[in-house]
This record gives C-alpha cells, structure tokens and sequence, in this order.
C-alpha cells in the first residue's frame, strides 16, 4: 500500500514495474484533460490491484505548486534532494494511490 507518481519528492515512491502500467493509462488520460477513476485488477499470482488517481487541490499547491514559501522549500530541498514533485496546478494529475491484498471473497473455504 503506498502513493506513487511520475514526479515523486520521495524516491521510495517511484513506481515499480507493476504499478507503472496504471500510472501510465491516467497520465494518458490527464493529457486528454480527463479524470481516470480508481481499478481494480486481478494479478497472475491471483491476488489484486487497487489503484485510484490522485489529482492536485488549491491545498496541496502550497507543497506541491510553483510558488512554494521559501522556508517550505529550504525544509523539502534539505529531506528530499532528489524533489521532482513540484510545478503542479490545480486539477493536475499528481500521482496514484494504490494497495495490492490478497482475498478470497469467501468463494473456496477447503
Ligand atoms: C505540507 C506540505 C505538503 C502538502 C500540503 C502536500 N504534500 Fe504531498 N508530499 C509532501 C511530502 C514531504 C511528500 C513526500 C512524503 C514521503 O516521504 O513519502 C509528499 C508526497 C506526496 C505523494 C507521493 C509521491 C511522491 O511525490 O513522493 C503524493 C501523491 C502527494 N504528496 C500528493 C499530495 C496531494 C494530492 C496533496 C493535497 C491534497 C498534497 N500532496 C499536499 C508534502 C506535502
């Protein structure tokens, strides 16, 4: 369970292999100016996939904007050298939530 992107400030959130596949299909969609909504997807090892898009609010602009306070900034540039998760607008496409679990739904009690 976790958040990812396609500009992360934390490079433990990058995406892996797996979650790339649906991070890809919402920038896609974000280029068309559409909003994805959250899937669910079952993997080869028969567990799931939950993703859900994330999209930038006036709040988050504050860390996440073009005019971040510079004290704000100094604080994120010292934690998060590597910082790409910046310039965003309101609306944007900013990342993804997504968990992965395993569950049988009850269907093979043996
Ligand atoms: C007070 C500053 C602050 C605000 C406000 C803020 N964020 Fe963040 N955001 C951060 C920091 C710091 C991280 C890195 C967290 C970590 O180390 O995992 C982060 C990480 C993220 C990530 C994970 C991917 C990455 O970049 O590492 C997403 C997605 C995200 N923020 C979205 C949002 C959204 C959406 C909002 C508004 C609802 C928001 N943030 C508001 C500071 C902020």
């Amino acid at each position: 369970m976790g958040r990812t992107s396609h500009k992360v400030r934390n490079p433990k959130n990058k995406p892996d292999a797996l979650l790339e596949g649906p991070l890809n299909y919402y920038l896609e969609l974000a280029q068309e100016e559409k909003q994805g909504r959250p899937q669910i997807t079952q993997l080869p090892d028969n567990s799931w996939l939950y993703v859900e898009p994330i999209y930038a609010q006036p709040m988050c602009l504050a860390c996440h904007g073009s005019n971040i306070d510079s004290k704000v900034k100094t604080v994120i540039d010292e934690k998060y050298p590597d910082d790409e998760a910046f310039g965003f607008e309101d609306g944007d496409f900013r990342g993804m939530f997504w968990m992965k679990f395993k569950e049988d739904f009850g269907e093979d009690e043996s």
